[in-house]
């Protein structure tokens, strides 16, 4: 969570900053600051200009004077951990003296025995925030080089950090990392830093990503990459593959909408040449499947809804059993894992703490690791012993929906895989059902304006149930979570048999209940279950793909989906519920994009 950006080049800071901010806004937006080394005094003398704001980075825009020139700058959007989102909380911190500036993301884990340790001797705090011991500490040791300072001030911290520094006196940005993403982008005669490639790719596509322990300075026309203990560190660079338009919202309102539409073009990335003509499916995945006795999945949110989805696909077809679990409680509880055991972690931005955290562990336990990812060069994407990307393009609508279809193709694609190494039969006609999977899902997005017209009756209810059996059970999870997050209506999702034992206790007639009534071998129960609904006075919704007398007779709100295999209704019914959570909180007029509280690469514990 938040986003860090630092800028040191020949164009004026503040557009590259500001610019940057906004395209980081994702990852935290309840703050936002600036600090900029002025330039037209000796380096010596160089003053820092600061300007902070409770709220959005275009609330911040908007008190920076034009006539703000220097091209040397830090800046950061923020979203709160320790301290309530305030002007005074917002980032950068500083020292006594307001000569050394911090921009931090993460979390300094022994901030409290430090801060206590600092105001012995004399420091002065003014937040409220874990960041700010870092900006006395660093002063504390400084003697006139900020990289000393910096390397000794890291030595005593505990926790993750991704930070840029700046201290009056010194034309130089340090940016240093640990646990925290931090990619360095490398341009003509400019250098940016950011939490993340999108706010570097306007102006370079070359990339250097840091690993863990390592930092960075910046001088004129300059970049130099050491480790902890002062030594240079040999970098590959890398190239970014998507495209800054990529990152627009192409006319469409908002993000989240853009991204609902692009899934059947994302659909078709995933699958591109991993399909070959003899229905063999093609991955690089460099581990002996065949040594493999169990799954262990583990993701967290909307990622942990397509885990549960995959368990499903790869026990039916490739026969294996799978375990799936929260990265959050993964860790802690810990786990029986080891040699001949498959750890898959699943996460769309490849950053998230949790996840991270249980990758390490059952690596550390001697599990073989395979990541379903889609942000290259992550650090799960690095820390894998192998990978699949989902090449669904960049996802910046806080709530996951592109990546969440992209990967249960993959896993789909992975269940084949393993089966076909296994020596398991698998149906070609799944397979070739696979191909005509993004033109299912562009048929769905037709049915958006009568999702519309849906969500407009029940835009003001206070709660909703979704319901789903089998492979749809975790449909109807991730279709109530994409709600409640949204649109900040409680939303339940159970499997439907579940509603009699307990669940139904809430049903009256202000109660829409969701149902995922897609034919499969539970349809008739799934009907019983409607009845009992309707018998309540429940308001029933139903997404079904073949809309006969029994479903019109007990609901006029009916959304039709195309029909397809059992294996693939989880990604086809998952469309409709994005769509009407999105409708519901569109009509709601609230700020789809960034939802309260939450923001969308969550890389605290
Ligand atoms: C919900 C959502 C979150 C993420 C979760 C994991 O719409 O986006 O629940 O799915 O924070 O994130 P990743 O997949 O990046 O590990």
């Amino acid at each position: 969570m938040c986003g860090i950006i630092a800028y040191f080049g020949n164009r004026k800071a503040v557009p590259v900053l500001i610019d940057g901010l906004k395209k980081l806004e994702y990852r935290g937006y309840d703050s936002a600051g600036i600090c900029l080394l002025n330039e037209g005094v000796p380096a010596e003398q160089g003053l820092l200009y600061v300007a902070k704001v409770k709220g959005r980075v275009s609330e911040l825009e908007k008190i920076i004077p034009s006539s703000e020139v220097s091209k040397i700058g830090i800046a950061h959007t923020r979203w709160a951990t320790h301290g309530e989102p305030s002007e005074v909380n917002a980032h950068p911190h500083f020292d006594c003296k307001k000569e050394i500036a911090v921009v931090h993301n993460g979390i300094i884990e022994n901030y409290g025995a430090l801060k206590e340790i600092l105001e012995n001797e004399g420091h002065k705090f003014a937040s409220k925030t874990d960041s700010e011991v870092v900006s006395h500490l660093i002063e504390k040791f400084y003697q006139g080089n900020l990289e000393e300072a910096v390397v000794k001030a890291l030595k005593l911290v505990e926790g993750t950090f991704g930070l840029a520094i700046m201290c009056k006196g010194e034309k130089k940005i340090v940016v240093a990392r640990r646990g925290s993403p931090i990619v360095l982008g490398i341009g003509e005669n400019e250098n940016i830093i950011a939490s993340d490639a999108v706010a570097v790719l306007p102006y370079t596509k070359k990339v250097i990503y840091l690993k863990d322990n390592e930092m960075v300075v910046l001088t004129e026309n300059n970049y130099s990459i050491k480790n902890f203990n002062g030594q240079e560190v040999e970098k590959i660079i890398d190239e970014i593959k998507w495209s800054a338009s990529e990152i627009e919202k192409k006319g469409y309102k908002h993000f989240m909408l853009k991204e609902i539409f692009e899934q059947p073009n994302a659909i078709e990335n995933t699958l591109r040449g991993r399909i070959d003509n003899d229905s063999k499916i093609k991955l690089t995945v460099d581990i002996d499947l065949k040594s493999i006795k169990r799954v262990i999945i583990v993701a967290c949110g909307t990622s942990w809804h397509s885990a549960l989805i995959g368990k499903y696909l790869i026990e039916k077809i490739a026969k294996i059993s799978v375990e799936v679990d929260y990265a959050s409680e993964f860790r802690y509880r810990n786990p029986i894992i080891g040699a001949g055991d498959l750890l898959m972690v699943i996460s769309q931005s490849g950053e998230t703490a949790d996840v991270l955290a249980a990758l390490r562990e059952g690596k550390n336990k001697g599990a073989k690791t395979l990541g379903i990812i889609n942000v290259v060069g992550s650090t799960v994407a690095r820390e894998v012993d192998s990978g699949i990307y989902l090449h669904a393009g960049p996802e910046i609508g806080v709530a996951s929906t592109k990546a969440f279809s992209c990967q249960v193709t993959a896993l789909l694609l992975f269940a084949i895989f393993f089966a076909q190494h296994k020596g398991e039969k698998v149906d070609k006609e799944l397979i070739s059902e696979i191909a005509f999977l993004p033109g299912k899902v562009d048929e769905v997005l037709h049915e958006s304006d009568k999702i519309l017209e849906i969500a407009k009756k029940f835009k003001d209810a206070q709660d909703f149930i979704y319901l789903g059996r089998g492979i749809n059970f975790p449909v109807a999870l991730e279709g109530a979570l994409k709600l409640k997050e949204i649109s900040y209506i409680h939303a339940e999702g159970y499997p439907a048999a579940e509603m009699k034992h307990g669940p139904i206790a809430l049903i009256d007639e202000k109660m829409p209940v969701l149902f995922l009534a897609t034919k499969d071998n539970t349809y008739s129960k799934i009907l019983s279950n409607m009845e009992e609904v309707r018998a309540r006075g429940g308001q029933v919704i139903a997404v079904v793909n073949e809309a006969g007398n029994d479903i019109n007779n007990l609901t006029k709100n009916v959304i039709v989906v195309p029909k397809c295999r059992e294996e693939i209704t989880p990604i086809i019914n998952t469309i409709p519920l994005q769509l009407l959570a999105y409708h519901i909180a569109n009509l709601k007029g609230i700020d789809v994009d960034k939802p309260k509280n939450l923001a969308k690469s969550v890389t605290v514990e």
